[in-house]
């Protein structure tokens, strides 16, 4: 069965290091080296792999060209998920014992509604919201399980606002791994918390909030049984940089001048920033799309930071500043991506800087109307996935994207994941809290509602309200 975790080839299951981001100190530990900050300055790591201007990438292309997306009745890793499909450009050799559960291949929609909303001609939508726990980290998650079975961890953690969650619990299920999830109580969509239960995880209900979760979660990282599955960790980003590979198959390489995605812990725009700068070593595309990160207003360290670089910090990638402020007590509807002291703020904002792209944050109506123009597209996403299509709406008023541009914005988790918030949109509901986490909750009165109707149960009424709806 494929996903079915084999036996740890442990001679030459993988390729690579883990290098330290810090340029200054950029040491390097082993594949195996269960660590997630370097050991020697405490900076994030990063996995090379070998990605360099010597692999033939046209070669590669040819070669991923000719590997069907998705055989039918194929039992091969490589020709069911769209994340072993690029094992090329992965730390992993072709006897890894892959988990999948048929991740990736997620559909590249046209979303004319949306387009014209934001002042576009066109606008396109990648929805990683098709993944097989509804969210986008279903590809990151299959990496780091792999990696979990290949180190022989026997516990997963993470701390999460929940689709890493409801990812892991997946994902560690099929690898035979315990999986023990730290959640901020009462601030997690009840989809999302139903999967993980359904998954047979163990949660734990902490009082506070993601951040808190996230710093006991890097305690907890020290004991040797434990395998922390959160972004930090560098092999979800390698699973998840495949994304950057698939949009470009998908777009025939043709490449777009705008990639926009939600930015919370900043893992996801860590990991496409990697992807596309990995195909441009390799010679496949020939200059970055421009990567733009949005954050939801009142949860939005790093665009407050990226708004206080100089010209020429935001000019050259390499100037990161040494640290980020947190906000501290981050309030948002958009669940997901409540994050006051997101861990890969540095990996992500030297992608943002190298590309040329932006970091902006937008407000709870502006997401919320986003939300629901990308439902009239009969497409839908969850709140934290419509910051992209309000960022890019913003960034047209700028005049930092144009109405020719080619823009894709990646939606990150499915409408389901959050259908409380979608029904009191639509039936006016929906309020919010202001200010910094106090003050009187807000209704947030949104351009688009849709609430149902009570009709009488006769056919002359339920004809009336046809016509009165026309
Ligand atoms: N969109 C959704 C739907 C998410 O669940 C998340 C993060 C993001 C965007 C932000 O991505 O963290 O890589 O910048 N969710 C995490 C979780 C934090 O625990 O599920 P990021």
């Amino acid at each position: 069965m494929p996903g079915s975790p084999a036996p740890a080839d442990k001679s030459t299951a993988q390729r690579g290091v883990q290098r330290c981001i810090n340029s200054s100190c950029g040491a390097t530990f082993g594949l195996r080296e269960r660590i997630y900050v370097c050991a020697r300055c405490g900076e994030t790591l990063e996995i090379d792999c070998g990605v360099n201007a010597r692999v033939d990438g046209r070669a590669l292309r040819d070669q991923w060209a000719s590997r069907p997306a998705r055989r039918a009745g194929s039992k091969a890793p490589r020709e069911t998920s769209g994340v072993w499909r690029y094992l090329e450009l992965l730390p992993f050799e072709a006897d890894a014992p892959f988990i999948t559960l048929f991740e990736g291949n997620t559909p590249l929609f046209e979303a004319p509604r949306s387009a014209e909303y934001c002042g576009l001609r066109a606008l396109r939508l990648k929805h990683q919201g098709y993944n097989p726990t509804g969210s986008f980290k279903d590809t990151g998650m299959a990496a780091a399980m792999t990696q979990a079975v290949i180190s022989g961890a026997r516990t997963a953690v993470c701390a999460s606002t929940g689709n890493t969650a409801a990812s892991l619990a997946a994902y560690a299920a099929r690898a035979g791994l315990r999986a023990a999830i730290l959640l901020p109580r009462g601030q997690v969509s009840s989809s999302k918390l139903a999967q993980s239960l359904d998954y047979g995880a163990l949660v734990l209900e902490i009082e506070g909030n993601f951040d808190a979760c996230m710093r006991l979660v890097r305690e907890i990282g020290d004991e040797p049984s434990v395998y922390v599955a959160n972004s930090i960790n560098p092999f979800r980003v390698e699973g998840q940089k495949t994304v950057a590979f698939e949009i470009m198959e998908q777009c025939n390489w043709c490449l777009p001048d705008h990639i926009v995605v939600p930015g919370g812990n900043m893992g996801n725009s860590t990991a496409l920033g990697k992807g596309f700068q990995e195909l441009l070593v390799l010679g496949l595309i020939d200059c970055l799309p421009k990567l733009s990160v949005i954050q939801a207003e009142g949860a939005a360290p790093l665009a407050r930071l990226f708004a206080n670089l100089d010209g020429q910090g935001r000019g050259r990638g390499e100037h990161i500043p040494e640290k980020l402020d947190p906000v501290e007590n981050p309030q948002t509807l958009a669940s997901a991506i409540k994050i006051g002291a997101p861990i890969s703020w540095k990996k992500s904002l030297s992608a943002v800087l190298r590309s040329g792209g932006q970091v902006i944050s937008v407000s709870e109506h502006e997401i919320a109307d986003a939300k629901a123009m990308i439902g009239r597209d009969s497409i839908g996403c969850e709140p934290a996935s419509a910051t992209t299509v309000a960022g890019v709406r913003k960034l047209v008023a700028a005049g930092q994207i144009h109405r020719d541009d080619d823009v894709i914005a990646v939606l990150t988790g499915h409408a389901l994941k959050d259908p409380d918030y979608m029904i009191r949109y639509h039936d006016g509901t929906l309020s919010f809290v202001a200010q910094k986490g106090s003050g009187p909750l807000r209704p947030l009165g949104g351009a688009f509602p849709n609430a149902p109707r009570r009709v009488a149960a006769n056919k002359a009424d339920i004809l009336s309200s046809l016509e009165r709806r026309q």
